[in-house]
């Protein structure tokens, strides 16, 4: 039994930002690699605009050429109605909407204000719940943003307040440019904890500081129970320069395992293909576990 839910962000923020983006028939290796690792909750790729971000062109493609399991849920971002209609045209049941804290980072990052997100999101939403689609919101900068600096507490909890209200199952917080200390994170989760039910909140945590797996404990002492992270560290995002990955999947484990937590992840199955993406992207494996066991290996 998982009595904490990963969701597997790899394929969309790890990849979003690589500078050569990978085919379809890489993706479908990473992907159905991760599947095999027993990851249920995967995000796919994102309907955004390949001008935007062109790494993520081809996303639905990607999406129809999956197998599909009745445990896993695979996911799609769906910033607009269009990204959503390109979603379900593929039978995708499971997406994210996606705006932030500030107005200055939703800007850059999705072309309009908070406001204006919220309302291109009753929309989305709206549609969604039409098709018994999922819906999960993010709200980036949660405690720093890289536009307006410190970002406060009760701001990150407005916005997520507002986004479970338009009808969001879930809401994930983005720790989008890696420089939260475990304090300061816990400001924001006690802050969204007065208006939200825990088991609604995820936290998903950049590690540019290397502070990634102190924000995931201390979200644990707060009781959150969702976490996001990328297989060998994969992740950034192209509108927060100089942001580095998402915490590594096999390090969350490895967290979480030392805890007496399960992850249902098969983590034999999954250093393989942390090492197969890292040698398919020429970069260096961005999980410590991984490094350390291989380590272990290659010097018995
Ligand atoms: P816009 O320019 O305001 O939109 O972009 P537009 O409606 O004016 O359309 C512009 C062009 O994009 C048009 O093409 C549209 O057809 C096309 P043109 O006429 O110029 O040839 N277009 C689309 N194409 C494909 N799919 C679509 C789509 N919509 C419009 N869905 C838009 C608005 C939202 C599209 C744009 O800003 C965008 O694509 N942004 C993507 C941002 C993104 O993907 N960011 C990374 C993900 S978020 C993240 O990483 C943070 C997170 O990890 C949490 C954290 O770490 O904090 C989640
Ligand atoms: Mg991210």
């Amino acid at each position: 039994m998982t009595n904490v839910k990963i969701v597997e962000v790899g394929a969309r923020d790890g990849l979003q930002n690589e500078k050569t983006p990978l085919s379809v028939d890489d993706k479908l290796a990473l992907i159905t690699g991760l599947m095999a690792a027993n990851l249920v909750y995967i995000e796919v790729g994102s309907c955004v605009s390949p001008k935007w971000v062109p790494q993520m062109a081809g996303s639905t493609k990607v999406f129809s050429k999956l197998p599909k399991q009745s445990k896993t849920q695979l996911s799609l971002l769906t910033p607009n109605l269009r990204g959503l209609q390109d979603a379900l045209a593929v039978g995708c049941k499971d997406v994210a909407v996606f705006t932030a804290a500030t107005d200055s980072f939703t800007q850059h990052n999705i072309n309009c204000t908070i406001d204006e997100s919220l309302a291109r999101f009753a929309d989305i939403i709206a549609l969604a719940k039409d098709h018994d689609v999922r819906v999960r919101g993010y709200v980036s900068c949660m405690v720093d943003c890289p536009y307006e600096g410190a970002v406060s507490p009760s701001q990150v909890a407005h916005v997520a307040r507002r986004l479970y209200d338009l009808g969001c199952d879930e809401i994930s917080l983005g720790e989008t440019i890696g420089t939260a200390t475990p304090n300061r994170v816990k400001l924001a989760w006690q802050a969204c904890l007065d208006e939200l039910d825990k088991h609604v909140l995820a936290g998903h945590f950049h590690n540019t500081y290397g502070m990634a797996i102190a924000n995931v404990y201390a979200s644990l002492e707060q009781g959150i129970r969702i976490f996001d992270s990328s297989v060998s560290g994969l992740g950034g995002c192209p509108y927060a320069k100089g942001a580095s990955g998402n915490v590594a999947t096999e390090d969350l484990h490895y967290l979480l395992t030392g805890m007496g937590f399960q992850t249902g992840i098969d983590i034999d199955q999954l250093m393989k293909v942390s090492q197969m993406i890292s040698k398919k992207l020429n970069r260096d494996n961005g999980s410590l576990f991984t490094k350390a066991r291989l380590a272990q290996c290659t010097s018995a």
